[in-house]
Order: C-alpha cells, then structure tokens, then sequence
C-alpha cells in the first residue's frame, strides 16, 4: 500500500472507531512497528494512559534533550511509578551536542534562527531518526488547536521526513477535554502546566504564556517571524 492510498483508506476504515479500538487496530496491523513519543505533556499522558492501561504492544519512548525541565523528570518518574511499563530514552549524540556548546556556549539558540534550527536538530531531530528507524507507525499528541502552523493535522498523516504513517488520535480534541480525561483518571501530569506552561519543551526554550496567546506562544519566543517547530513535525525532508 503507497503512502496516500494508505491515509485514505486508514481515515476511512477507522473513521468511526474510539482511540482505543483504532490503537488496538493499529497495534495488530503494525506488530512490533508501532512507537509512541512522548514528552509527558497532558496530551502525551492521555495517550500513555490509554496504551499502558490497556498493555496495547505499542513501544513509548522519549527524547531527553538534556535541556528539559525538573518538573518534566518528575512525571516521567511517576509515570513508570504508576504504570511499571518501560518507556525508552533516546538522547541526543553526544559528539555534537559538546561541539555545539563548546563552540558556542549553552545560549546559542537565543542568537539566531540557525542556531536554535542546529540545536532542535542535534537534541530532538536526529534521536527522532534513531527512535523511528524500521518503525511503520508513530503516534503523537499533535492537536490541532495548538497554533495556526497546527491547523491542517489530520488524524492520518504521511512523514515524509520518516518515511512514516503518523496517527494523532487527539487532533480534533480541546485542551480542555485532555485535561479533564486526566484529572478524572488521576493521571500523573506535569505539574508546569498549573502554572500557565501550556505547551512544554526544553526549559531555555518554554515559558509561561499569559491572557490571550496562544497554546504555544510559549515556546521560542523571541523569535517572531518562524512558525515555531523544532522539526519533528516538519513531515517534508
Ligand atoms: S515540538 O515539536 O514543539 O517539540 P510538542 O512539544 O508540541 O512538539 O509535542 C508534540 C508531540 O511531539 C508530542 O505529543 C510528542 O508525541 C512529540 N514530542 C515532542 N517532544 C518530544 C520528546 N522530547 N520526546 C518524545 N516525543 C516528543
Ligand atoms: Fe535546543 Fe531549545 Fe531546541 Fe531544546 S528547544 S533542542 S534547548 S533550541
């Protein structure tokens, strides 16, 4: 099956499916070829929560950036508390992450575009190449509420960059709604976002938005005119 026949008739066959019974679905189809990154947002936990609780045979991981927050190590730790499941670390290679800072110091990407393009790539693109490498399915916490540059997600998409079927099964969901799924499960949560952290990143790179702004104003904002990606969600090469 090509990459377009596939989204069609993926979006068509499980159009009427809950999340679950698509991940079930999704989990048969793409044995042992099916991952799910998470950065431990609100998001990402619903969809934990969904996998674990269900031991659905679908691979977590993460990308530890080694800029994250304390916060975020905390939920990643009460994350494998709670569900004692294995949920694997990919981290940048660590030959240019120490050429970056040696050269450049540890503020490099408030300098320039290019330099905050050259970090997110180092920290977050290339452990995403290793994590998805031989994988036939991602799963992300993409909604389409999150910013303008988010508005086309699809449930289904095609990550030409991957050369990857994605499945974003919160896309047409608030954050209100994932919010509530995870306070009425009692799901761990970073506890950043109590403190109008909205949307979660690196800790140099992610702060606080205030009335009005959007859900990802937060991030990298000093840079004005970028659509404010790091990159993994570029799905073009
Ligand atoms: S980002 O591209 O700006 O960093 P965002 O924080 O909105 O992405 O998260 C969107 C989705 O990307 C998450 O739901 C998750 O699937 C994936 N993701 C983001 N950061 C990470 C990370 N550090 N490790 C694993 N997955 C991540
Ligand atoms: Fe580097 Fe900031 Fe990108 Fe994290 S978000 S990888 S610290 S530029």
């Amino acid at each position: 099956m090509n990459s377009k026949n596939s989204i069609d008739f993926l979006t068509r066959e499980y159009r009427d499916k809950t999340i679950l019974e698509t991940l079930q679905l999704l989990a048969e189809k793409f044995k042992n070829k099916i991952v799910f990154s998470t950065s431990f947002s609100y998001e990402d936990q619903m969809i934990t929560d969904i996998i674990f609780s269900n031991n659905l045979p679908v691979k977590v991981f993460t990308i530890d950036t080694g800029r994250l927050f304390y916060e975020t190590y905390k939920v990643f730790n009460s994350t494998l508390g709670k569900y004692k499941k294995p949920i694997r670390v990919f981290y940048p290679d660590f030959k240019k992450v120490e050429k970056i800072v040696t050269e450049k110091g540890p503020f490099s990407f408030y300098e320039s575009i290019e330099n905050r393009l050259e970090c997110c790539h180092a920290r977050k693109v290339e452990p995403l190449k290793r994590a998805l490498k031989g994988m036939n399915c991602w799963i992300t916490g993409l909604r389409s509420d999150q910013s303008p540059a988010r508005q086309l997600i699809a449930s289904f998409e095609w990550d030409e960059a991957n050369s990857i079927l994605k499945y974003n099964p919160l896309c047409q969901m608030s954050f209100e709604e994932v919010k509530k799924y995870i306070k009425a499960n009692h799901i761990p949560y970073n506890i950043l976002h109590d403190k109008k952290f909205i949307s979660i990143g690196c800790a140099p790179c992610t702060r606080a938005i205030e009335a009005g702004e959007d859900f990802r104003a937060g991030r990298w904002w000093w840079e004005s005119n970028t659509k404010k990606e790091c990159g993994l969600h570029n799905k073009k090469k």
